[in-house]
């Protein structure tokens, strides 16, 4: 279905829920919990008494973790599907937004909701329809958090902790790009916006903090440690690369470092446009093919390393019936080579699933990473909730000068006085001055709870009214 008759059918649309009964949440394979082990958001959003509870953060998908590459591609999500789904959740009245985090390694939409099973409930209507699946049977592959745990998520993937391959960089540039997304697509809540713009600075401190932004970590990087593991001697041996992208560049370069000038001939690269083909060409010193010349060299290569955004398989059984015996690196997401082409007796045929082990940094170096990671990230999250906590106590605020200024314009509308301009500005000077104290007080205020019985106290000293709300 194009992505605009999706659109249209969910704009004027009313969205039957999939499911009758509530879906429960469901973090698999486990909630990440913070280091302190607090739980801000459910337990300080239970409101004071007049106050509206703040709506909720709700993270819904699949990732690497729990959902296999053939889990993932199925749910993965092209241009035209993320059109159909910001209009879709645009177009509902339980969704307050949304930001897609669409990698190979995840599809993850966050959003913000009043009702959360309603909320989820729609999520996976809507995801169901763009994409033509029925979910219900892929629910153990998803998973499900709610704000603190939601926001935590977040902080974690954009740092690389939650990769295939641990503190890789590539995500940081997915993160900011799914958040411009949001931002254009007009679906960037104020609460995702904030969630976001901490998780990038919690990501950019983390890569830089714990020295990650001066390593060598991707899936490229895993693919060329896999290849001098599966074949020593890959120097003397025929290579074809196919696609230009970031993933094909970092692959590229690698093997520029490492072969000699006299070897360079044995590396062929492909890809779509001839103008990337020949950048690429001229700053490596490869040989470039275009697309035509595929067959042949499946002919005569010894490794095959794929990796282009064509959302479909492009190499198949058939392709590889004259090819010579070869390792096949497919790291596209969704596979551009067939699974059933590692079928065939004398193709090895690896996938991005396949290079998990391939972490460049020891497990001990991992686990120093980690501590100093959760440090800043529990950090940043404290930002996140205090800021959480302001726009808690800013419906009180707001109230209660409501509340105040009625009174003091009565007070100014009895005065017998024809000139009220002195007294209007000594009371308002008066009012302000009376509730400074208090109201930094309140802003000020860290702890949930005495944030919540301060406003409550509040409320009930000065008698506000859900009229002054
Ligand atoms: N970025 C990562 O961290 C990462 C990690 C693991 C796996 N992957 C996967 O690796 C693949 C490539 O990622 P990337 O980041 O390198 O992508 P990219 O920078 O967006 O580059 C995409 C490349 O694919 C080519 N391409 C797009 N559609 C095509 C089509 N229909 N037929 C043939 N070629 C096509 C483009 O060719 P033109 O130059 O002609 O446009 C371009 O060279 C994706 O499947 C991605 O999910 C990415």
């Amino acid at each position: 279905m194009a992505a605009k008759d999706t659109a249209t059918r969910f704009l004027g649309a009313t969205i039957t829920p999939l499911f009758k009964n509530p879906i429960p949440l469901h973090p698999n394979p486990e909630p990440p919990t913070t280091p302190s082990g607090t739980s801000f958001l459910p337990t300080s959003y239970g409101p004071s008494s007049l106050q509206r509870p703040l709506p909720k953060t709700l993270v819904f998908g699949v990732r690497h973790h729990s959902a296999p590459i053939d889990v993932r591609e199925r749910l993965s999500l092209s241009e035209a599907d993320l059109e159909a789904l910001h209009q879709a959740i645009t177009a509902h009245p339980n969704l307050l937004g949304c930001a897609v985090l669409n990698t190979c390694n995840r599809t993850e939409i966050y959003t913000v909701v009043t009702d959360v099973s309603a909320g989820l409930n729609a999520l996976v209507t809507i995801l169901s329809t763009i994409k033509g699946v029925d979910l219900l049977p892929y629910q153990p592959y998803w998973f499900s958090l709610l704000d603190e745990d939601a926001a935590h998520h977040l902080l974690r993937v954009t740092s690389g902790l939650d990769s295939l391959i641990m503190g890789e960089g590539q995500i940081l540039n997915q993160v900011k790009d799914t958040y411009q997304a949001s931002r254009q697509w007009k679906t960037c809540h104020p609460h995702l916006e904030r969630l976001f713009q901490r998780a990038l600075q919690a990501g950019k401190r983390v890569r830089t903090e714990t020295g990650l932004a001066k390593k060598d970590i991707s899936i490229s990087h895993a693919a060329y440690e896999r290849l001098k593991q599966e074949m020593p001697d890959f120097l003397q041996k025929r290579l074809t690369l196919v696609g230009g992208g970031k993933m094909a560049s970092l692959l590229l370069r690698a093997l520029h470092q490492a072969l000699p000038e006299s070897n360079r001939h044995r590396v062929t690269l492909v890809n779509r446009s001839p103008l990337r083909l020949k950048e690429l060409c001229d700053q490596y010193g490869f040989q470039g093919q275009g697309w035509d010349a595929v067959p042949k060299l499946l002919t005569q290569t010894d490794v095959l390393f794929v990796a282009t955004g064509a959302p479909h398989v492009l190499l198949e059984p058939d392709d590889f019936k004259h090819a010579t015996p070869m390792l096949v690196m497919d790291v596209s997401v969704p596979r551009n080579v067939d699974p059933a082409v590692g079928e065939l007796p004398h193709i090895t045929l690896l996938n991005t699933d396949d290079l998990r082990s391939q972490n460049p940094l020891a497990f001990s170096e991992q686990q120093s990473v980690m501590e100093v990671a959760e440090r800043i990230l529990d950090d940043e999250l404290t930002q996140y909730r205090q800021w959480l906590q302001s726009q808690q106590a800013g419906q009180t605020i707001h109230a209660l000068r409501h509340h105040m200024e009625t009174l003091r314009q009565d007070y100014l509308s009895d005065l017998a006085t024809e000139d009220t301009r002195p007294l209007d500005q000594a009371s308002r000077r008066l009012v302000n001055r009376l509730f400074h104290n208090p109201l930094v007080a309140l802003r000020n205020e860290t702890c949930p709870q005495k944030l919540e019985t301060k406003l409550q106290v509040l409320q009930e000293l000065f008698g506000l009214t859900p009229d002054d709300f």
